[in-house]
């Protein structure tokens, strides 16, 4: 579904990777821990590891869809017709189906015979889902048959191909068997927590780990093993406040206490405090901006342009004016806007944790437009109707 850039190989930023480390994952403030841990790495250790000290969080972040963005097939998680279903495309007929409570597909193979493959992950919910199956070399492909998830009577609930005017053959660069239908170099950075693609050169094969399969806590805030040690040792009523990282290895609440608030006869909301920091809109657009991986090793709260290069706001995937085409390339244009040179961030509109607009309609943009002056047509460029994104996106 997604455009992607060629990802360029693995190139350590040596330079920036020393100083990371010399830095530290921790401030010499943090002195309830362990010296020992002052020079550890975090480590990963899952969400339940979260559970017993932010159930708020927890809840919130469960059925989000970046709780859903990558999930072991099942009966509960695989949303498509798998009830002997066909689909034909240029002649090649794929059918759906079942067997011993598993999902398979039979589609064209490699050397374009059909062949059965057995649905290893549901891969998206809404408006479609895709499909993973496994090819040899630890290799996870993206099925260009997809199920779209909509209700029928907005035309869903029906299988389609990614590319329905073109025949995508085996042997073309698209054919789902190919590199850019791969998953563990071209998807599974963004759809996963923790992902190591483990690509080895020699043998051409994929050795992919992750600590959680889809976009769990510490997809954002980082391996959690310094917080718990942190949160455990300084006990009952501990406050952030005691300790200024609390052994996170990114800050993403707002530290400066800044507050939008309207000023007499203002339009506008103001940020009570002038936004100094990043480090969260930098953190969303790992995932979301068109952009190509310069290193496995992300670090978070390290600058984007540390570990991947992003794109310029060029045609086909932006237009001409720099706003969002593609689905989810929404950092590049968010950048350009004067909502982000004053200060907004993407949490301002979205909870994190639900991934849902903290408010419906446009309630949410009164939160620091008055609504007296504010028409979202006026301020759009582009003629469709609807919800209006961070750059103007309709
Ligand atoms: C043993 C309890 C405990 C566990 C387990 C725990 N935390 Fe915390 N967490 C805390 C406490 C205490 C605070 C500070 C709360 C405060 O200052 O109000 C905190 C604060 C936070 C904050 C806010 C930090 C800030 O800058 O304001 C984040 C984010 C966070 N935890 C994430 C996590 C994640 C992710 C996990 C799982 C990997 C986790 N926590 C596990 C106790 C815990
Ligand atoms: C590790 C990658 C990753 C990070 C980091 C990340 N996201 Fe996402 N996000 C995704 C993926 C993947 C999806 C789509 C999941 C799906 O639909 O299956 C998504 C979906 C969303 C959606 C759409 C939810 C919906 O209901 O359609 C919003 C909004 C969103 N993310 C906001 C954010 C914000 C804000 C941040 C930073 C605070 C963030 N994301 C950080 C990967 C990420
Ligand atoms: C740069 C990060 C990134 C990469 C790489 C990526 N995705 Fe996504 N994906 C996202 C985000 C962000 C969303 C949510 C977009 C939205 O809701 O607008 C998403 C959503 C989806 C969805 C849900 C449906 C939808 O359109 O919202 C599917 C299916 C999907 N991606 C499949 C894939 C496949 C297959 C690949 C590899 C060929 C891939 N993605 C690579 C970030 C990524
Ligand atoms: C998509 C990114 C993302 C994911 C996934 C995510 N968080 Fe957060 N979280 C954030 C951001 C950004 C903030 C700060 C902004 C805010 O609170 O709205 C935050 C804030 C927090 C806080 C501090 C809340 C407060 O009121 O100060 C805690 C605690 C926390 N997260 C725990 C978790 C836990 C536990 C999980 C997993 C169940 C999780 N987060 C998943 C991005 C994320
Ligand atoms: C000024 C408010 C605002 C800001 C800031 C903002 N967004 Fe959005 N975003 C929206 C609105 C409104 C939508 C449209 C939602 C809809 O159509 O249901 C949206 C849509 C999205 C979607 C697609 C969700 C879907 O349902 O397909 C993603 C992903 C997303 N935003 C991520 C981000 C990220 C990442 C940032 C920060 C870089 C950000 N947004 C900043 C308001 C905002
Ligand atoms: C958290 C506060 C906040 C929220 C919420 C918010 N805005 Fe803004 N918006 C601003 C600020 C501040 C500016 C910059 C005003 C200036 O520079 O004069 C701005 C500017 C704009 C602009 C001018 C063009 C540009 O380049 O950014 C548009 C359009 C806009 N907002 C639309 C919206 C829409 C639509 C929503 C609701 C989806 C929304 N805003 C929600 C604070 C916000």
């Amino acid at each position: 579904m997604h455009r992607l850039q060629q990802h360029t190989p693995c190139l350590a930023l040596v330079a920036t990777a020393t100083i990371l480390l010399l830095s530290g994952c921790w401030r010499e403030d943090v002195s309830h821990t362990d010296t020992t841990s002052s020079t550890q790495e975090s480590t990963y250790l899952g969400r339940d590891a979260c559970l017993a000290c932010h159930q708020a969080e927890f809840d919130a972040h469960a059925g989000s869809h970046h709780d859903l963005a990558m999930q072991p097939a099942t009966a509960e998680t695989v949303l498509g017709d798998f009830d002997n279903a066909e689909f034909v495309y240029f002649g090649v007929v794929s059918r759906f189906f079942t067997r011993d409570g598993n999902f398979y597909i039979k589609t064209d193979s490699p050397d374009g015979g059909l062949r059965e493959y057995r649905v290893e992950y549901t891969f998206g919910v809404d408006p479609l889902q895709q499909y993973l199956v496994a090819l040899p070399g630890g290799r996870l492909q993206a099925l260009p048959l997809c199920w779209d998830t909509r209700p029928r009577a907005e035309g869903g609930q029906r299988w389609f191909h990614l590319y329905p005017d073109e025949a995508i053959l085996p042997g073309d660069e698209l054919h789902w068997t190919g590199r850019n239908q791969n998953w563990n170099f071209s998807c599974a950075e963004c759809h996963s927590t923790n992902l190591h693609k483990g690509y080895d050169l020699s043998t051409d094969t994929f050795h992919t780990t992750w600590s959680e399969v889809d976009v769990s806590c510490e997809a954002c805030h980082g391996p959690g093993s310094g917080h718990v040690a942190w949160a455990e040792e300084a006990g009952e009523g501990a406050n952030k406040a005691d300790a200024l990282d609390a052994g996170l290895v990114i800050n993403l609440p707002d530290e400066d206490g800044g507050k939008w608030r309207f000023l007499p006869g203002a339009p506008t909301a103001v940020r009570s405090t002038p936004r100094s920091v990043r480090t969260e809109v930098e953190m969303c657009a790992r995932c979301h901006s068109l952009r190509a991986a310069l290193t496995d090793e992300y670090q978070h709260g390290a600058p984007i342009l540390d570990s991947h290069r992003v794109s310029l706001l060029t045609a086909p995937e932006y237009f001409p004016d720099g706003q969002v085409l593609e689905e989810d390339y929404v950092y590049g244009s968010f950048l350009q806007s004067r909502m982000y040179a004053a200060g907004v961030t993407c949490t301002d509109c979205h909870d994190p944790h639900t991934a849902q607009l903290r408010a419906t309609g446009d309630a949410l943009c009164f939160q620091c437009h008055q609504p007296t002056v504010f028409g979202v047509e006026s301020h759009s460029r582009h003629p469709s109707a609807g919800g209006v994104d961070s750059a103007g996106r309709s």
